[in-house]
């Protein structure tokens, strides 16, 4: 399956680079970096250096700094200043592409039209724009498997989720689009608590990279721990790599989500029909629950594979 890869790394988007790579049933044509838990001058650093810890050749690209409208926010306090807190990895020797990002997915979807799914897993700004840039791509995106929102309360506010709440607009441009979504909100990836259990097997496998992972667990749990009162850090974004491996793990239902961009208290809040009670079309396919130890198995399975 070709995929593209948006991501702003962060712990858990870096397993999600890493349960990618690992997986030779997905082609990911490239990595393309937003800005979002930290600056983007990070998380493209972060990016390059999971590339390289995997041994991966996949390219990497720059994308946008800044959301199209709100002002930027950042999440320093659950990912540390570097945005990777914790194992230090040396200095990437490979550099990201002159290419933007944004170029990158829209030649990349008329070069292969109907066959790629999008994966954002962190602030929607790049695909928003893309789309915006060279609307004709709209209809030629075979889906987006996405990392945001919620069913219910949010985590940066008390309404909205993180990634959502980067960019409201950016996000609402995605929903609207007509695109086959499939939604991984937070009451879902909620329940993929990294637990002591999963990290010791994930150190277990006895690679580099799988010690590294575990390594920026254990650094997560504390975040998680300090922040949520969590019993361990949620693996969100791997959710999105998952379910492309293995959809059974889930189980989803069809809803009608509108992301509120309007001011106020619900700003970047995905509201979601969860009972049905609109008469509107669902335009998303929303996960509800994970099979979460057959999740930390599959991660656990395919790191091991990794350098
Ligand atoms: C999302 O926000 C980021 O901090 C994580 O990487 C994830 O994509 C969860 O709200
Ligand atoms: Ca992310």
């Amino acid at each position: 399956m070709k995929m593209i890869l948006d991501c702003d790394p962060g712990h858990d988007d870096a397993i999600a680079m890493m349960l990618a790579f690992a997986s030779p049933e997905l082609e990911v044509l490239g990595v393309t970096v937003s800005y979002g838990n930290v600056g983007l001058e990070n998380t493209l650093r972060n990016a390059l250096k999971i590339r390289e810890l995997c041994g991966s050749d996949v390219p990497v690209f720059a994308g946008v700094p800044q959301p199209l409208v709100s002002t930027r926010i950042s999440a320093e306090f659950v990912h540390g200043r570097s945005g990777l807190d914790g194992p230090v990895l040396p200095e990437p020797i490979r550099g990201a592409e002159s290419t933007r990002a944004i170029d990158f997915i829209i030649d990349s979807i008329l070069a292969h039209p109907r066959e790629i799914t999008l994966c954002p897993i962190g602030p929607m700004t790049n695909l928003a724009m893309a789309m915006r840039l060279e609307p004709k791509i709209v209809p030629l995106i075979k889906q987006i498997v996405l990392m945001g929102g919620s069913t219910g309360l949010g985590n940066w506010s008390p309404a909205a989720e993180f990634n959502i709440l980067c960019d409201p607009h950016a996000a609402k441009i995605l929903f609207e689009s007509g695109v086959p979504i499939t939604m991984f909100g937070l009451n879902v990836t909620h329940q993929a608590l990294a637990l002591p259990q999963h990290i010791a097997a994930i150190r277990g496998n006895g690679n580099k990279t799988s010690v590294v992972a575990a390594e920026l667990l254990e650094f997560f749990k504390l975040s998680y721990q300090k922040r949520y009162g969590y019993a361990g850090p949620a693996l969100h974004d791997p959710c999105v790599i998952a379910y492309l491996l293995k959809p059974d793990l889930f189980k989803l239902e069809k809803l009608n989500v509108v992301v509120d961009d309007s001011s106020g208290a619900s700003f970047g809040r995905t509201v979601v029909d969860v009972y049905h009670v609109l008469d509107k079309p669902a335009n998303a396919n929303v996960a509800l629950e994970v099979d979460a130890d057959g999740f930390f198995a599959l991660i656990a399975e395919r790191l091991a594979t990794l350098p």
